[in-house]
C-alpha cells in the first residue's frame, strides 16, 4: 500500500493548483519510499533531489499566492515551510556526503509533516483565496 493517499476530503484545499501539486508530492514521496528497498543509492538520490526541488517550487507557489492577496497568516505559514526546507537541505547534504542513508523513517517523517501541514495549515488559505477569486 502506498505511504500517502490523496483524498479531497482529507487534503483538498479548494485551490486547484495546490491540490495538483500536493498530489504530485504524494506520488513522489511514495516513489521514493518504494525505492528504498532497492539499495540503488544513485536512483534514491535522484528521487530525493527531485522531491526536494518540487517541494521548494510548491512552497513558492503557495507563498506567492498568499503574499499577492495579503493573506494574514502568511508569516506563520512561511515559517513552517522554511523549517521543513532547512531539515530537507540538511538531510540532502548529509546523504550526498555519504554520512546518512534515506530510510523509511525519513519518508515517514515527511509523510507526518504533510498530513499535519496540509489539513491544518494549507486548508486555511482555501476560503481566503477563494474569496479573492482563486479556485
Ligand atoms: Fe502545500
Ligand atoms: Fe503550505
Amino acid at each position: 500500500m502506498a505511504l500517502l493517499e490523496w483524498t479531497k476530503e482529507a487534503f483538498g484545499t479548494n485551490v486547484s493548483k495546490a491540490d495538483e501539486q500536493h498530489q504530485q508530492i504524494f506520488a513522489m514521496v511514495n516513489g521514493l519510499h518504494e525505492s528504498l528497498g532497492s539499495g540503488d543509492r544513485q536512483a534514491i538520490g535522484r528521487q530525493l533531489d527531485a522531491l526536494i526541488d518540487y517541494v521548494a517550487m510548491h512552497f513558492k507557489t503557495e507563498e506567492d499566492l498568499m503574499q499577492a492577496h495579503g493573506y494574514p497568516e502568511f508569516e506563520a505559514h512561511k515559517a513552517e515551510h522554511d523549517n521543513l526546507v532547512q531539515t530537507c537541505l540538511d538531510v540532502q547534504k548529509k546523504f550526498h556526503a555519504g554520512a546518512i542513508d534515506i530510510t523509511p523513517e525519513t519518508t515517514t517523517f515527511v509523510k507526518d509533516w504533510l498530513v499535519k501541514h496540509i489539513p491544518n495549515v494549507d486548508k486555511h488559505y482555501g476560503p481566503f483565496l477563494n474569496s479573492k477569486g482563486i479556485a
